[in-house]
């Protein structure tokens, strides 16, 4: 099946009362793991590809080059979306030009003015290929030099500002950041993230999706969150799983070629692959390929 637009899937989520998973890609061990478990689970699926790991794997036509031929290769026929995440203005031209099927334009840190016309020109663009666009109000916190944010807080009128755009998702900090959370967290504001709802009325999406705590999550769909992005939770597997291997001292064992890469990262392989099922029965999301 070839790629998908982001626009059908997240609206059939949106309107059925579940979120679709974006899990990000590093390698092709991530990507491998992402189709065969949402082949496996009969489950749509957003594959996010970061600029920087964009850059990691190559470039943007090895990326889109890849994902594609995965698809041919392994016979997957469940909707799958290959987005890039947290685009540039020029990034989202690579991407676009490369073949992706939809794009983040990540504008928040300009003004709301500047955003939202460098995003129209975006929209325009993808649009006119049929590459749905995800959207930004405010900034989703993280941490940053060793000093965790707390996430900002998205403003309701700039929310509808950019919702008024023919978008097909839009991104709003409601107190989520990228990465772990920390023990003082204090959730995810819900009384905004239904004030944002309630005036976008167009599929919303959650970042931060590590560690996010199931019974929020239901909620958070519940109000209109389609799209749930997950990254860090699937590094921190694979690196415990590949140090779980070390540590058994399999790396050693020169009889059985533990060494050897298709070895040494089956641990992580096996271990993300059970994030991403944990996941996408959580969001709701197994058996809803159509
Ligand atoms: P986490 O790394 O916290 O899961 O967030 C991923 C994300 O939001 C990517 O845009």
């Amino acid at each position: 099946m070839a790629l998908v637009s982001a626009r059908e899937v997240l609206r059939t989520a949106y309107d059925k009362g579940y979120a679709v998973a974006q899990i990000n890609t590093n390698n092709l061990e991530w990507t491998k793991a992402i189709l065969l478990t949402v082949q496996d689970l009969k489950s749509p699926v957003i594959i996010g590809a970061s600029e920087g790991a964009i850059k990691y794997m190559g470039g943007f036509n090895v990326v889109a080059s890849l994902v594609k031929a995965m698809i041919k290769d392994l016979n997957i026929t469940v909707p799958i979306v290959l987005h890039l995440d947290h685009g540039s203005y020029e990034g989202c031209k690579k991407a676009i030009e490369a073949g992706f099927s939809s794009v983040m334009f990540d504008g928040s840190h300009f003004s709301i003015d500047e955003n939202y016309e460098k995003s129209k020109e975006i929209v325009d663009l993808a649009n006119s290929r049929g590459i749905s666009v995800e959207l930004e109000v405010g900034t989703i916190g993280g941490e940053e030099d060793g000093v965790m944010g707390s996430g900002e807080e998205a403003d309701v009128d700039e929310c509808v500002k950019m919702g008024s755009l023919d978008l097909s998702m839009l991104a709003a900090g409601i107190g989520n950041v990228h990465g772990p959370y920390p023990d003082n967290w204090k959730g995810l504001n819900f009384d905004l993230l239904k004030r944002i709802s309630d005036a976008v009325r167009k599929p919303l999406v959650l970042h931060g999706g590590t560690g996010i705590p199931e019974d929020m999550i239901k909620k958070a769909i519940s109000l209109g969150i389609a799209k749930i992005n997950v990254n860090t939770e699937l590094q921190l597997a694979f690196a415990a799983a590949t140090r779980r291997y070390v540590m058994e001292g399999k790396d050693q064992d020169m009889k059985a070629k533990g060494f050897d890469p298709r070895k040494l990262l089956k641990y992580g392989f096996e271990d993300i692959c059970g994030v991403i099922r944990t996941k996408l029965a959580m969001f709701g999301s197994v058996n809803k390929a159509s």
